[in-house]
C-alpha cells in the first residue's frame, strides 16, 4: 500500500458520516468536517482528517458531547462570556466567532472568551470567518500541557496557537497561523504516522537530551518525562524565552477572561488517571475594519506589505520569499483538484472507523 488521492467530497461524507454515528446533529457534523476538511484542503495534514478519530475517541470515552449546548454567562455589546458544556470545539468556536463577527459590526471590535471546550482544530480557520467578511480576526487556545518553560523540563502548557488573519487587495489573505511551540503534537503524530524522526532541536527529555523519535515523544509527555520547546528552542540564546512568553499569554488569553482551568489541569485526565474532558479554553477577537479606515484602503496597504516582503532581495539558493497564509492558499488552488492524501496507516483507520460504526460508504482503497 501507498499514498491514495480521495476525492474530496468522499472525505468529507466518510467524516460526516462517522460524526453523525457518533451522535452530532448534521448541522453541527458539517461544521466539524469543515474545519477538518479546510486543514487538508490547506495542506495542514496534522490536523484534518487524521484528527477524526481523536474526536470519535473523545465522544466514545464520554469526555466530549456530540450535542453541543453553549452557554452564554455574560454578555455585553463588544463581549461575551461562553461555557461550551465540553461539545464540539469546532462547533463551539464556530458560533464564537459568529458571535465576534456580528458584535463587532455594530461596536467596531468585539471578543468572545469560552471556557468548556474541547479541541478546535487549527486556529487559523476562526480569523478566516471573519477575513471573508472584510474584517480582521484573531483566535487563541490553550492545549494539554506538552512543552517546557525556558530552564524548565516539565511539560507546563500547550502548543498554545495564535491565528491572526486580515484581508488583502489579493485573493490570498494574510493569514498567521501557528503554535508558539517550534513544533506541535498533530506534526508529531505525522512524523509517526509516516515513520520519521523528528528534528533534533524540537523536544527534550528531563535530562536535557534531545528526542527525535515520535512515538518517545507522544508518551513522554503524557508522563511528564519529555516536553516540546517553545518557539526558538532551548534556552535564551536562539530567544526560546520568546515563545515562552507567546504561550504565556495564549494561556492568559484563553484561561483568565473565560475564568477557565490552565495547565495540567487541561491534560484529559483526574488526579487518578482517569479520562475527563480537557477543559479548554479559547478566545476570540473580531475587529469591523470600516471603523478604523476605508476596508478597500487598508486592504491596498496589507496588500503593499505582502509583496514589499515577497519582492525583496532573496537569501542565497532560494527563489522564493512567502507571506503567512500563502503556501496554505497555493496548496488550497490545488488540493481540491488533486483529492486528499491518505497514508497507509491513515487507511487503516479510516477502514476501522468503517466497520466499527457500520458506515455506508466505499473508499477507493
Ligand atoms: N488546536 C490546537 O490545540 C493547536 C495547537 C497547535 C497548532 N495547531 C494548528 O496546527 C497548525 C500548524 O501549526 P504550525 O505551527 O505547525 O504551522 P506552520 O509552522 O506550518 O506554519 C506557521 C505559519 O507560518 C506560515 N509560513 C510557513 N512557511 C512560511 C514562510 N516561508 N514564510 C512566511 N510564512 C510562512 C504559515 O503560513 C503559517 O501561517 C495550525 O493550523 C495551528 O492552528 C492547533
Amino acid at each position: 500500500m501507498s499514498t491514495i488521492y480521495v476525492p474530496v467530497d468522499t472525505i468529507k461524507k466518510f467524516m460526516s458520516l462517522a460524526l453523525q454515528k457518533s451522535g452530532v446533529p448534521e448541522p453541527d457534523a458539517e461544521i466539524v468536517v469543515d474545519v477538518l476538511i479546510s486543514s487538508d484542503l490547506r495542506g495542514i495534514e496534522s490536523h484534518g482528517i487524521g484528527r477524526l478519530k481523536m474526536y470519535l475517541d473523545f465522544i466514545k470515552a464520554g469526555v466530549q458531547n456530540p450535542v453541543t449546548d453553549i452557554q452564554i454567562v455574560k454578555e455585553t455589546p463588544g463581549t461575551a462570556l461562553l461555557d461550551g458544556n465540553f461539545g464540539m470545539g469546532h462547533v463551539i468556536s464556530y458560533r464564537a466567532m459568529e458571535l465576534a463577527i456580528k458584535k463587532a459590526k455594530q461596536t467596531g471590535i468585539a471578543a468572545i472568551a469560552v471556557r468548556n471546550s474541547t479541541h478546535l482544530g487549527i486556529c487559523g480557520y476562526y480569523p478566516l470567518m471573519a477575513v471573508k467578511q472584510s474584517m480582521a480576526g484573531l483566535a487563541f487556545t490553550n492545549a494539554r500541557p506538552s512543552v517546557v518553560p525556558t530552564f524548565g523540563v516539565d511539560p507546563m502548557f500547550g502548543t498554545n496557537p495564535i491565528g491572526f488573519g486580515v484581508p488583502t487587495d489579493e485573493d490570498c489573505p494574510f493569514l498567521l497561523d501557528m503554535a508558539t511551540s517550534i513544533g506541535q503534537r498533530g506534526k508529531i503524530e505525522v512524523f509517526e504516522r509516516e515513520k520519521k524522526n523528528i528534528p533534533e532541536g524540537w523536544a527534550i527529555t528531563r535530562d536535557g537530551e534531545y528526542i527525535t523519535d515520535p512515538g518517545e515523544l507522544i508518551k513522554a509527555t503524557v508522563h511528564k518525562v519529555g516536553a516540546l520547546l517553545p518557539l526558538g528552542g532551548l534556552g535564551e540564546e536562539t530567544s526560546g524565552h520568546k515563545g515562552y512568553g507567546l504561550a504565556l499569554m495564549v494561556e492568559i488569553l484563553s484561561s483568565c477572561f473565560s475564568g477557565g482551568p490552565f495547565g495540567w489541569d487541561l491534560s484529559g485526565f483526574d488526579k487518578n488517571g482517569k479520562k475527563i474532558p480537557n477543559r479548554l479554553g479559547h478566545f476570540f477577537i473580531a475587529i469591523d475594519i470600516s471603523h478604523f479606515i476605508e476596508v478597500e484602503r487598508f486592504k491596498k496597504i496589507a496588500g503593499d506589505i505582502a509583496r514589499s516582503m515577497r519582492n525583496s532581495a532573496k537569501y542565497p539558493g532560494e527563489k522564493r520569499i512567502y507571506t503567512a497564509g500563502e503556501k496554505e492558499f497555493l496548496k488550497e488552488q490545488k488540493i481540491p483538484q488533486s483529492g486528499i492524501p491518505v497514508n497507509d496507516s491513515l487507511q487503516k483507520v479510516i477502514k476501522d472507523t468503517i466497520r466499527e460504526y457500520q458506515l455506508e460508504i466505499k473508499m477507493p482503497f
